[in-house]
């Protein structure tokens, strides 16, 4: 099996910003898990264990992966449990290559990848117990508006987890990590993946991300109860967490 189900239409799929970053991704899906693993020294991979061991998401039986990628947080996901996964993504190239992983691994059954882009899900509201994002957040074209989709398909109760990068504030890693980001990234991601804007794109977009209170402000503006908010491997990453209120605020 070479398809996915493809709900809406690239030709749909507006706005620069989300050209830009889907075109980037197709272009460096092949290098993608490479780069991952060998500039995150793998720490990529313990801060995605992380997030699926948290308290907000072991209940869940249907769970959304967006911005899924090559899909290693799906996977993990499926090793520990016995839920149903939807790893979906805006990027064709990526998606494929989880595809590709998926059925090596002999999970189709249990993880289907759809085509989709975060900010127009193709899904009825109220559907998942929880939606988990791993680095795609800061990529969405208009997060608020992604956070919103988010909010509308997970059901009352469920959860909302989220893994971005963020800045270390204490000044020592804080400089240590933008000379890794500036310099060494963009260096290395274009002698490895041929492609130097994407690698200068990441710092770039990592560094002017909203982090710790200022997203969980987004969350709580898209409707959520924040429920968790930690920093990973002295700030690099952060982990959030919230849930769908049972019931929705009535106006006064
Ligand atoms: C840095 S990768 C993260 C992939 C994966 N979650 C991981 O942990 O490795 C960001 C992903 O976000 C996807 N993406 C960006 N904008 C998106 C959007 N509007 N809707 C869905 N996916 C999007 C990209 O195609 C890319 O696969």
């Amino acid at each position: 099996m070479e398809s996915f189900r493809e709900i809406r239409p690239y030709s749909e799929l507006q706005a620069d910003k989300k050209e830009q970053v889907t075109v980037m991704f197709d272009r460096i899906a092949r290098k993608y898990d490479l780069l991952n693993h060998m500039l995150s020294f793998n720490m990529d991979r313990a801060w995605r264990k992380k997030l699926i061991q948290l308290p907000e998401l072991k209940k869940a039986e249907k769970i959304l992966d967006i911005a899924a990628g090559t899909g290693d947080l799906s996977l993990l996901a499926a090793e520990n449990r016995n839920a149903k996964i939807v790893a979906s993504d805006i990027s064709e190239e990526m998606l494929r290559i989880a595809m590709r992983k998926i059925q090596k691994k002999g999970i189709q059954d249990r993880v289907e990848c759809v085509l989709a882009d975060a900010e127009a899900l193709p899904f009825d509201a109220d559907t998942f117990d929880a939606v988990m994002v791993a680095f795609g957040v800061r990529n969405f074209g208009n997060p608020g508006k992604g956070l919103s989709e988010i909010y509308r398909v997970v059901r009352p109760g469920g959860a909302i987890a989220v893994l971005e990068f963020s800045v270390p504030g204490n000044p020592f890693f804080r400089n240590l990590y933008l000379f890794y980001f500036r310099r060494i990234i963009p260096l290395i991601g274009r002698l490895v993946s041929g492609d130097a804007n994407a690698y200068r794109y990441l710092n770039r977009s990592a560094e002017a991300f909203p982090q710790g209170e200022h997203f969980c402000r987004m969350l709580s503006d898209a409707g959520f109860l924040v429920t968790t908010s930690f920093p990973v491997t002295f700030g690099v990453a952060r982990i959030y967490a919230g849930i769908k209120p049972e019931h929705e605020k009535l106006d006064e």
